[in-house]
């Protein structure tokens, strides 16, 4: 028995029947415009959060973590959102919105989690996690969910029972990657293509600033109100729109006039030219031209950091030390507010440049970062029997 199979009999009582694992994400482009119904283009990774799971002969859902002290368990028909259920909140939710659509549960499940994911540092830890357990209940309860089902259940549970205003791209993300592709998903209509990201000797790199992110959330969801303000001041000029990402650039001088606020405009313009820059970078990915993708990258958080106004100190030190230290792209990913930016960087200078980009941030921010190459990777995962 290996450490964790230990852990999940010392907590249950017995054996663990199945393993399970769900990858996190990185997003290469197209940030913040999932809730203003624009292109992402985002990639599963190698970083996992993993589950041992067997059956119980009752109706307890019962949740350890190996990050969290204690076991959280609920029965199945009383499992309304409660605070004090903290991280397994989602968990829980997860049931709770399938037994809403529809699917009944005939016992309960004991699970042990443990992830090599940052918590709360912009890979969606949270997303991973509420892909997985969707995925475990479909597997273990025969619910022949489809990898688009994940998606909808696992975005309502983060949407209606925890709250959060957040869009579709992480959970999509994970729920649908695959090797070496990454996600060209639409999220005013949830349709998606998967697209080649084959760059020869440049790999992606994660940049995990290691700064505390206190605001995150409230500052998110800032985000998305100003967003809904400015949609409803321009549906009033631009009936036919549903979403900020049905502008284009070009309408941008009248955008202007019509909103008479600086702060909205700004927010309005980020959403319009990111996502014409993911048009863009899709073109320059299918012909591999490394100029374009770096400066599209570039932009993008330029972009960000001034009309977004979602980077901060620790974003900004950690992409500029990158660029110094070789890589020939850098951006923040995820939410901002610190977090994890992504670095593409030639493996072979791997080494040195995770050194230099370490050394450079701890020098002017006084905090350690984590610096690691990823893979490309596939969606989650019945790993195995035990
Ligand atoms: C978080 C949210 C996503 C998306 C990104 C920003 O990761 O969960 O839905 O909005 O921020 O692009």
């Amino acid at each position: 028995m290996n450490k964790l199979e230990t852990l999940f009999k010392e907590t249950y009582k017995v054996n663990p029947e199945f393993e399970y694992s769900a990858p996190s994400r990185i997003n290469l482009i197209g940030e913040h415009i999932d809730y203003n119904g624009g292109m992402v283009l985002p990639a599963a990774i190698s970083r996992y959060i993993k589950a041992l799971v067997s059956k119980r002969n009752d109706n307890k859902i019962c949740f350890k973590s190996t990050a969290f002290e204690g076991v959280l368990e609920r029965n199945l028909d009383d499992l309304k959102y409660d605070a004090k259920y903290d991280w397994a909140n989602y968990g829980f939710g997860i049931f709770q919105t399938l037994q809403d659509d529809g699917y009944k549960f005939k016992f309960g499940l004991n699970i042990l989690i443990t992830s090599n994911i940052p918590l709360g540092s912009g890979l969606s830890s949270s997303a991973a996690f509420l892909d997985l357990i969707c995925f475990i209940a479909s597997d273990i309860y025969n619910l022949n969910l489809t990898k688009d089902d994940i998606v909808k259940e696992s975005v309502k549970t983060e949407n209606v029972y925890c709250g959060l205003k957040c869009g579709i791209m992480d959970e999509a993300a994970i729920a649908l990657g695959e090797e070496n592709k990454c996600l060209y998903l639409n999220c005013n209509n949830f349709t998606y293509k998967k697209i080649n990201l084959d760059l020869g000797n440049y790999k992606f790199v994660v940049l995990q600033t290691n700064k505390p992110r206190k605001l995150t959330e409230s500052k998110y969801n800032e985000r998305v109100d100003e967003c809904n303000k400015a949609l409803n001041i321009l549906k009033n000029h631009y009936p036919s729109i549903n979403n900020l990402c049905d502008l284009k650039p070009e309408m941008l001088n009248d955008i202007e006039k019509y909103l008479n606020d600086q702060i909205l405009f700004k927010r309005v313009r980020h959403c319009i030219t990111e996502n014409d820059r993911v048009y863009q970078f899709v073109e320059a990915l299918k012909i591999k031209d490394l100029n374009k993708i770096s400066s599209l990258l570039k932009s993008s958080h330029d972009s960000l950091k001034n009309d977004y106004e979602v980077t901060g100190l620790h974003l900004d030190t950690i992409t500029e030390e990158a660029i110094k230290a070789g890589a020939i792209a850098s951006r923040m990913t995820g939410a901002g507010f610190g977090g994890c930016a992504i670095a593409l960087v030639d493996e072979k200078i791997f080494d040195d440049f995770a050194n230099k980009t370490s050394k450079a941030y701890e020098q002017k921010t006084g905090i350690t970062p984590a610096i690691y190459m990823v893979d490309i990777v596939s969606g989650p995962k019945f790993e195995r029997k035990l």
